[in-house]
This record gives structure tokens, sequence and C-alpha cells, in this order.
């Protein structure tokens, strides 16, 4: 009987629950949640409620499981050294150590990661401790965006002609960010189509899930403020209508680079998620960012039409063995789309009750909700997520949209997420992109 640990109680953690409960082994789920998702409580055996900095709590509940392997899917646990915590009683997590995951937590690290093992994709860059030469800089690039150094929940990045409309605005946000963190990074502001490539590797052998795009801003047609992403949708060919299969081999292959760096420079090896967010430029592909965990909304793209064992995957990882383990996709497209409070992101409504209709077709995987015995209560972030999936694109984004619309209750979602409208503009912006050399 193997028994996997999971930490996490959103969306995600709801999706790669199942994945684990589909393993054809026997197998026992045990999941370490900071509030109630219930979702994950249903497919797990035993739940225990807990912050994820209290690293004894999580010990002393993995040891008394008896866990064989924890799947981590926050980045908080990551930072607050929860791998390390449980590599001390013998159990291996698909997750970096905290030293390691710097590859998320720092961008710092990430940039001067790339710049000394010279991989290619990075955009021009500096990091500054000090406000010493950051005029000259910002007065170099064309185009900026200021990120700070450390986790600020992807409410930290500032890009220019968005947030930032000048130098002297950058000058006094880089100002702030160094009162707060200890450094900060000024890239050149770089013009393409963002897409998400999560991998998952032993360290040395790199498997790609396949590509999925988010969507970050709250309303249609990608107005309004940024949020956690109000849904994202992946294609059955496994590619975007946006990108060519030499992008993601590119991608692929950055992400390689960097497991190979990382082993270099810190003697051990990344172990768990490495999801890239790449952009497709006139000049190739570039790296955004690095996540050291599955992405949120995208996990809910990959697990569900993942065919293989994944509780085999995730002993593949930990034990050193992915390039022998098998890891297949359905060829299907898949549209994620959340519902969420009014008011989200800036201000949520709280305790509002909603009615789920019936989701018939389409897969549900709960967030930000509370479930009491008259029904289902909001917390105040993304509350549902419905996924539709099927060989045709446009069947997919039906089933998720027929869901997410049957919610009773005071929530908005993205219509246009996964519609013919929004991929054509998405592949018009890159042929324009790329007509622009
Ligand atoms: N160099 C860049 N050029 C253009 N846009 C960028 C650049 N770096 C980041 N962005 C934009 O800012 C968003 C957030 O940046 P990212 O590095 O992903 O940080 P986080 O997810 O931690 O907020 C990206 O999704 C992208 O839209
Ligand atoms: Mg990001």
């Amino acid at each position: 009987m193997i028994k996997v640990l999971l930490i996490g109680n959103g969306a995600r953690e709801h999706a790669i629950a199942e994945a684990i409960r589909r393993s054809p082994q026997p197998h026992k789920l045990y999941s370490f949640m900071k509030s109630n998702n219930p979702g994950i409580r249903t497919l797990s055996e035993k739940c225990e409620l807990g912050d994820y900095n209290d690293m004894e709590k999580l010990s002393s509940f993995a040891k008394n499981v008896g866990a064989d392997v924890c799947v981590v899917g926050p980045e908080a646990p990551l930072d607050y050294g929860a791998v390390d915590a449980l590599a001390k009683i013998g159990v291996p997590s698909v997750g970096p150590v905290k030293e390691l995951a710097k590859l998320e937590t720092s961008k710092a690290f990430t940039r001067n990661l790339a710049r000394k093992y010279r991989i290619p994709g990075s955009p021009a860059f500096e990091i500054f401790r000090d406000m010493d030469g950051v005029k000259e800089f910002l007065q170099s690039l064309d185009s900026f965006v200021v990120k700070p150094d450390g986790l600020t929940g992807g409410k930290g990045v500032m890009v220019h002609g968005e947030h930032l409309k000048d130098v002297s605005d950058a000058l006094r946000y880089c100002e702030s960010v160094l009162r707060s963190h200890a450094s900060v990074i000024i890239e050149e502001k770089l013009e393409g189509e963002e897409f998400s490539l999560q991998s998952f590797t032993d360290g040395r052998f790199v498997l790609d899930c396949p590509p999925a795009q988010d969507h970050k801003r709250a309303y249609a047609n990608d107005e309004g403020p940024n949020t956690g992403g109000m849904g994202s949708y992946s294609c059955a060919d496994h590619l975007l209508p946006f990108i060519r299969k030499s992008d993601l081999e590119e991608a692929h292959r950055i992400t390689e680079l960097f497991a190979r760096a990382i082993e270099k420079e810190h003697g051990k090896l990344y172990v768990g998620v490495m999801y890239g967010g790449f952009m497709v430029t006139r000049d190739g592909v570039k790296l955004l960012e690095y996540n050291a965990r599955l992405g949120d909304p995208e996990t809910m793209n990959v697990l569900p039409i993942l065919s293989s064992d994944f509780i085999d995957l995730c002993f593949g990882i930990t034990n050193g063995a992915l390039a022998k383990t098998k890891a297949e996709f359905d060829k299907k497209a898949t549209v994620c789309k959340y519902v969420v409070p009014q008011g989200y992101p800036d201000n949520p409504v709280k305790g509002e009750k909603i009615e789920l209709g019936a989701a018939a077709g389409a897969k549900v995987y709960y967030a930000s909700v509370d479930q009491k015995p008259d029904g289902l209560y909001m917390s105040g972030s993304r509350a549902v997520a419905f996924v539709g999936i099927s060989h045709d694109f446009a069947e997919a984004e039906r089933l998720a949209e027929e869901a997410v619309k049957s919610v009773k209750g005071k929530v908005f979602h993205r219509p246009d997420i996964g519609t013919q409208a929004l991929l054509d503009k998405r592949v018009r912006h890159m042929e324009m992109i790329r007509g622009k050399k």
C-alpha cells in the first residue's frame, strides 16, 4: 500500500489529488491543508489542517500516516523548507529543497544562473542592491520591466506602458522595492505571446507536460487587474496555435540547461517541477521566470489528461528514474475556466453562498470554497475551476463555459477564454510580432 502525502488546498491540489487517486496501484492519500478543500477531503483517507510554515505539524502528520512520498502543491511550503523537513524523516518529495526553490522565490537567482552558465533565452537585465546605476540602466532600455527579488504573490512585477509610465515612475518603484527586498531586477520588456511549460524533473531528465496558456487579467479581452489566473487552455496536438514545435523544443532545452546548471552550481539535484513562464518573441523563445511547482490553473489542463500512472511518475521523479518512467497525455484539448467572487481580486465578496448547476460533462475542481452543512460558501479568492475536455477544442470550451455559467451566486468569470475569437487574436498578434523582423 503506497501512502502519498499531498500539501495544498486549492484547485491545483484537487487536480493533483484526483491524479493520485486514478493510480491503478494500491494507495492511500493523506492531505495537509491550510484550509478545508471539500474536493480534496473527499478523495483523502485523512486530512490535517495546519499552516504551511508549521514544519513540526507537517512532519508529525507525515510520520503518523507513514508517508512514502510527498507532492508539494504551492510555493509557500517549498519556501518554508517543507521538502527539507520531510527529507530529514526519510520522506522524499516531488518538489525542490528550499535552497533550490530559489528558482522561483528569487528571480535574481534564476537570472544569475542563466548568465553564469550562458543559458540562452534571457532578456537584457541587471540586478541592483541599491539605486546606484538604476537610472542609467533604465535609460539604456527602450522599454523595461521591474521585478522585486522575492515572492510577491504575483503582484510585484511592474511593466513599462502598463503599470509604469516612465523612467521616473520606475525609479520610484525601484526605491520602494529596495526598502522591502534585498534587490530589484530590471529587464528589457519583451514583446510576444506567453505560454506555460510545466516540466517534471529528477534533476537530470526533463519531462514536459503539454504547453498551456493562462489568462491573468480579471476581465474579458485581457482587461482589468491581474489575478491568480482566470483560466487556461491546451490543445489536442500538444502545441498552441501561436507556437511552433521548434519553440517548444527551445523551451525544453532551456529547462534542461537550467537543471544541469543547478546541479553544477549547488552540487545537488533539483527534484520536482520546473514550470517555465516563457514568451515566444520575434527572436525566439525567452524565459520570463520559473516556478518551482505546478501552475494554477495550468495543472487542470495537464493532469486530467494524464493517462499513465501519476504515482509512478512521482517515484520516477524522486528516485532519479524519470528517463525510464512513462508519462502519456491524451491527445485532447482542455479549457479551464474559474468562477470567482464578484469584486475579485481587489475587493471580493466573502462568505457568499454559491450553487453549482449541472456541470454535466465538465470536471469540477474546488479552490477557495468551504463546504458547510447547508451548502458551499466562497472565501474570497478564486472559487471553483471547471474544465472541459474533448478531442474538439470548441467542444472543450463549450463544456467549460456551460458549467461555469450554471453557477448561481455573486460571481463572475471570463467567457472569452478558449473562444476561437481569442485564439485568433493571439495568432494575429504573434504573426505581427514575427513579421516585424
Ligand atoms: N521581460 C519581460 N518582458 C515583458 N513582459 C514581462 C517580462 N517579464 C515579465 N513580464 C510580464 O509580467 C508578468 C509577471 O512576470 P513574472 O516574471 O511571470 O512574475 P510573477 O509571475 O512572479 O508575477 C508576466 O506574466 C509577463 O506578462
Ligand atoms: Mg508569472
